[in-house]
C-alpha cells in the first residue's frame, strides 16, 4: 500500500479538497476561487452536493479553523505571487505543486516561467486529470524529483531554469513531510541556483509546540486543543504522509539566513484572519484560531 498512487497523493488531495469546499461558496464570501480542484478530489460530486456551509459546518466540528487555516495559506501565497508578477519577476518554482492550480487559475503573464516540482506519480495524475491544453501550457514545464533522493538543481537546469532570471519559489504545506535535512537542502539548493538574480523563498513550516505544548498552537479557548493536535497527526498518517518534521521559528529562519536571505514576514492565520476573512464577513473567533503552521516569506538580500 505504501507505494500506491493513494499513498503519494493523500495529503495533496486533501488541499485540494478544502480548495474545492472554498471554491463552491459565493464569490463575494470567498477568499480564493479554484475552479479546477473538483478535478483531483475523489467524492467532489457528493462534496459539491453539499455545499460551501455544511462542508465547513463540518470541517468546525472536526477541527475548527483547520479549513481557514490553508484557505489563509493558499490566498497569502496567491498574493505573494499576483504582486511578484505584477512586479516582473520572471520564474516560478512550485515545490511540492501537488494539485495546486496556481499556474491555470491567476491570470499570470504568459512569460512568466513555471516549474511545478513533485513526485511523478502525482504529477502523472495530475495531467491526466487536467484539460489536455492546460497540461500543454509553453510556460508551464514538469520536473519530476524526489527531495529525499534526487538532486533538485540537476532536474530543474535540465528543465530549461534559467540562473540569470528572477525567481520567486514556494513550498507550500510540504516541509512537514520531509526530513529537516531535505528542507534544509533544498533551500540551500535554490539559493545557490538563484545566486545570480533576486529571489524571495516562500515556506510553511510547523510549529513543533504542536507535541510539546498544543495549546500554544491554537487561539485561547480552542476546545481540546491536545485531542485536536493528535486527530490532524493522525489523519496525516492515515493519508499516507505522516507529519515527521516539526521546528522552532529560529531554526527555518536561520536556515534562510545562512543561505542568503532575509525573512521579511512569519505569520499565521491569526495574522491573515483580519486580512482575510473580516472583509467576507467569516471572521473568526478566538477560539477557533488554529495557528500552527507558520508561512514565511522570505527575500535575497541584494
Ligand atoms: C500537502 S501536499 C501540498 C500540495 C500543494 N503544495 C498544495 O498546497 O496544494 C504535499 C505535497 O508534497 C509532495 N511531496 C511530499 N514528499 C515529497 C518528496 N519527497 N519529494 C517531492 N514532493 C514531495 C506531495 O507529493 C504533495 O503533493
Amino acid at each position: 500500500m505504501s507505494n500506491s498512487i493513494f499513498a503519494k497523493d493523500g495529503t495533496a488531495q486533501g488541499v485540494a479538497k478544502q480548495r474545492l469546499i472554498e471554491t463552491l461558496a459565493k464569490s463575494d464570501k470567498r477568499i480564493i476561487n479554484d475552479p479546477y480542484a473538483d478535478r483531483f478530489v475523489v467524492g467532489a460530486s457528493f462534496i459539491k452536493l453539499m455545499g460551501h456551509t455544511l462542508n465547513v459546518w463540518l470541517a468546525q466540528k472536526l477541527v475548527p479553523g483547520f479549513h481557514e487555516h490553508l484557505m489563509s495559506r493558499t490566498r497569502f501565497i496567491d498574493d505573494l505571487i499576483k504582486r511578484s508578477a505584477g512586479s516582473g519577476i520572471e520564474q516560478y518554482v512550485i515545490l511540492g505543486a501537488g494539485y495546486d492550480c496556481r499556474a491555470h487559475r491567476l491570470e499570470l503573464p504568459s512569460s512568466l516561467r513555471i516549474f511545478e516540482v513533485d513526485q511523478p506519480e502525482v504529477q502523472a495524475r495530475k495531467r491526466s486529470k487536467l484539460p489536455r491544453q492546460l497540461c500543454d501550457s509553453e510556460n508551464v514545464t514538469y520536473v519530476p524529483v524526489d527531495f529525499t533522493h534526487q538532486s533538485l538543481t540537476k532536474q530543474l537546469m535540465d528543465a530549461g531554469f534559467d540562473q540569470s532570471k528572477s525567481t520567486v519559489i514556494t513550498l507550500e504545506g510540504v516541509s512537514q513531510y520531509i526530513t529537516k535535512e531535505a528542507v534544509s537542502s533544498t533551500i540551500k539548493e535554490m539559493a545557490t541556483l538563484t545566486q545570480k538574480a533576486n529571489s524571495i523563498f516562500f515556506i510553511s513550516y510547523v510549529d513543533e509546540r504542536l507535541n510539546t505544548n498544543p495549546e500554544a498552537c491554537f487561539g485561547k479557548g480552542y476546545p481540546k486543543a491536545a485531542k485536536r493536535a493528535e486527530i490532524i497527526k493522525y489523519l496525516s498518517a492515515k493519508a499516507g504522509e505522516p507529519w515527521i518534521s516539526f521546528y522552532p521559528a529560529e531554526e527555518v529562519e536561520n536556515v534562510l539566513l545562512q543561505n542568503g536571505y532575509f525573512i521579511k514576514e512569519n505569520l499565521t492565520l491569526t495574522d491573515l484572519n483580519s486580512q482575510y476573512f473580516a472583509p467576507v464577513g467569516r471572521t473568526l473567533p478566538e477560539n477557533q484560531l488554529f495557528n500552527l503552521e507558520h508561512f514565511v516569506i522570505a527575500q535575497s538580500q541584494d
